[in-house]
């Protein structure tokens, strides 16, 4: 959740960094700082507990930073050590020499402590990113006493050393006093983005601070590295091999970065929905030929249609997403498929046998546990595939092949339209695999018509968004709320009951209708709201008798049922219609009352809707 920006131009480096680090805002942090270098040579740095504005007025009041045109700045979330201004970032080596910003974790943080503890160096703050500024400074002090200046950056060749004896993960900026127009920059397993403008370069940890700058960037894949200078860069590995770069789009315009009439990105997000999915479907799913046009999967197609076995992999609201696309895939394409936790199954030594593929799903492309368990996959012999948003994240440019969700991006914490867009992503693809085996044309034809009537059929269910929130108002006091589904619905139930934890702070369960009499009834009491998906479809009969047994028991019931359903009312005490839609593209529609609870609730009780409730905990560090 931590966030980087640096910068190294012509500019003057400070508001590039206070705003960067604004648009940063929204991932959550207890702290903040930055440090720039002047043409002096001096190193001076601010920081701050709480948010950038702290900051940004402690800067423009009582601690002015000089014009500098170097510099970098950090937004961090506390995991080793107390949310507190020493153990801010940036942090720096005990001569003061050079500063540095860290996302990640040094893992073998102790040991590096000790050592350089046992060499006389000392440390002010609790945190392992202090090890490696302290590391950092001490092979520079070495490396100038052995070499002087000698050739190149010294500040480059010390963090590679650095990077050497490191095990973990880190992207990280630095910068030292010596080298008054340098930036060294450097990733492995967090994000790391090099915007490239005209004599000026400006680094962050997401795309969102560079792209009002430029939308041209650089990429750093793990064990990379670039030194940045106004006019000349150079990207090389840790073990100083050369790279050529490959310089890309950002595909997101600033605009779509912006709040803009919206009270929160979470709200704005649930109603960019219908937008998010046209922009998904647009030019792959042909409703007259019946046929589904996948890009990415253009050279994969023969390794589809005779999989044996489609992994879905992924964390939170991606991996509900991969539940829905467990039932589409069996449903419609006719094969064996499970859908598992990344976190599980990367450390499970899973069984792959031949001809089995892996999707994994993840909105940012950048979530270490879906990464983790796509390369066992691949180890193993699987076809790697991704379903992710954000175009250049490291999921997508490790996959074989994939679909990207083109959603926008997305700002606010709880996953809102990425989730609807997986959901479509995760019926082209069933469709794509079933058409090509046991679907005939009528079938496929009928299901994609359907799913191009989704948008405006999704702006039919936002436009009760004032119903939904009066709804809601009735029942956001209570503590314990149920989810129940059946079938397609399953996966929203969890979904719903996540937003509503996630948002709301309340404890939610989410569960399949069948499986409260095994147990979990007995949590209902008098007035305990209950929310049913109980639309249209196979098991319609099922739920109703799901819902009595809810009702006897004193639940208070809000359905979500297929518009013109009048015997819904005689068993729920609120109702909130959705159109119909063909069983399998119901879970599109079924989700964003869900959504819609749970931000209402949020607002009502105060929530921080955008920004996560901190839970950080402090660590010590001995
Ligand atoms: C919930 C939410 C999370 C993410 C999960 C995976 O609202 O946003 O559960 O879905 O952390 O993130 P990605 O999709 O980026 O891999």
């Amino acid at each position: 959740m931590c966030g980087i920006v640096a910068y190294v131009g012509r500019k003057i480096a400070q508001p590039v960094l206070i705003e960067g680090l604004k648009r940063l805002e929204y991932r959550g942090y207890d702290s903040a700082g930055v440090a720039v270098v002047d043409d002096k040579g001096d190193l001076h740095i601010r920081r701050a507990v709480g948010r950038i504005s702290v900051l940004e007025s402690a800067i423009s009041t009582t601690q002015p930073l000089p014009g500098a045109t170097l510099g970098m700045a950090h937004t961090r979330w506390a995991t080793h050590g107390a949310p507190t201004e020493v153990n801010a970032h940036p942090h720096t080596d005990d001569g003061k020499q050079i500063a540095l910003v860290h996302n990640g974790i040094i893992e073998n943080y102790a040991a590096l402590k000790k050592f350089l503890t046992d060499k006389g160096h000392t440390f002010t703050s609790q945190t392992d990113t202090e090890v490696l500024a302290v590391l950092i400074g001490d092979l520079y002090t070495e490396l100038k006493s052995k070499n002087g200046n000698g050739n190149g950056s010294l500040l480059q060749k010390a963090v590679q050393a650095a990077l050497h004896e490191v095990e973990g993960t880190y992207g990280i900026a630095v910068v030292c006093k010596n080298e008054p127009e340098t930036l060294v920059v450097a990733r492995k397993g967090s994000p790391l983005i090099i915007g490239v403008g005209e004599d000026e370069y400006i680094v962050a940890s997401d795309a969102s601070a560079i792209v009002e700058h430029t939308s041209r960037v650089i990429y750093l894949n793990d064990n990379e590295m670039a030194v940045l200078k106004p006019d000349s860069f150079r990207t090389c590995t840790i073990d100083d091999i050369e790279i050529s770069p490959t310089i890309t789009q950002l595909e997101n315009k600033i605009e779509e970065y912006e709040l803009g009439d919206y009270e929160h990105y979470m709200l704005k997000e649930i109603f960019e929905q219908p937008n998010a999915i046209r922009n998904c479907l647009r030019g792959r799913a042909d409703p007259r030929e019946g046929r589904i046009v996948l890009g990415g999967l253009a050279n994969h197609a023969r390794e589809l249609v005779k999989a044996k076995r489609i992994i879905l992999t992924g964390q939170g609201t991606a991996w509900h997403a991969g539940l829905v696309g467990d039932y589409l895939m069996e449903d419609l394409a006719k094969v064996v498929t499970e859908c598992t936790y990344a976190s599980e199954f990367r450390y499970r030594n899973p069984i792959v046998e031949e001809n089995t593929v892996v999707v994994a799903i993840s909105q940012s492309g950048e979530t270490a546990d879906t990464l983790a368990a796509l390369r066992e996959a691949k180890e193993k012999g699987a076809l790697a595939l991704g379903v992710v948003n954000v175009v250049g994240s490291t999921i997508a440019r490790e996959t074989d092949g994939g679909i990207y969700l083109h959603a926008g991006p997305e700002i606010g914490v709880a996953s809102t339209k990425a989730f609807t867009c997986q959901c479509v992503v995760m019926t082209l693809l069933s469709l794509f695999i079933g058409r090509r085996k046991f679907m005939g044309q009528a079938q496929c034809q009928e299901l994609i018509e359907g799913l191009c009537a989704i948008p405006d059929q999704m702006t039919r269910v936002l436009e009760q968004s004032d119903v939904i929130r009066k709804i809601t108002h009735q029942f956001c006091e209570r503590e314990n709320w149920l989810f129940l589904g059946r079938g397609y619905h399953y996966p929203i139930a969890l979904e719903g009951a996540l937003k509503l934890k996630e948002i709301s702070y309340i404890h939610a369960e989410g569960m399949p209708a069948a499986e409260m009499k095994h147990g979990p009834i007995a949590l209902i009491n008098e007035g305990m709201p209950v929310v049913f998906v109980a639309t249209r479809g196979l098991q319609y009969d099922k739920v109703i008798s799901n819902i009595e047994e809810v009702r006897a028991r004193g639940g208070h019931i809000i359905a979500i049922a297929t518009e013109g359903d009048t015997q819904i009312k005689r068993y729920s005490d609120h109702v909130i219609y959705v159109p119909d839609a063909a069983e399998a593209l119901q879970p599109l529609l079924s989700v964003v009352p869900m959504q819609l609870i749970a931000y209402h609730a949020a607002v009502a009780r105060g929530c921080n809707v955008d920004k996560p409730r901190n839970l950080a905990k402090s660590v010590t560090v001995e």
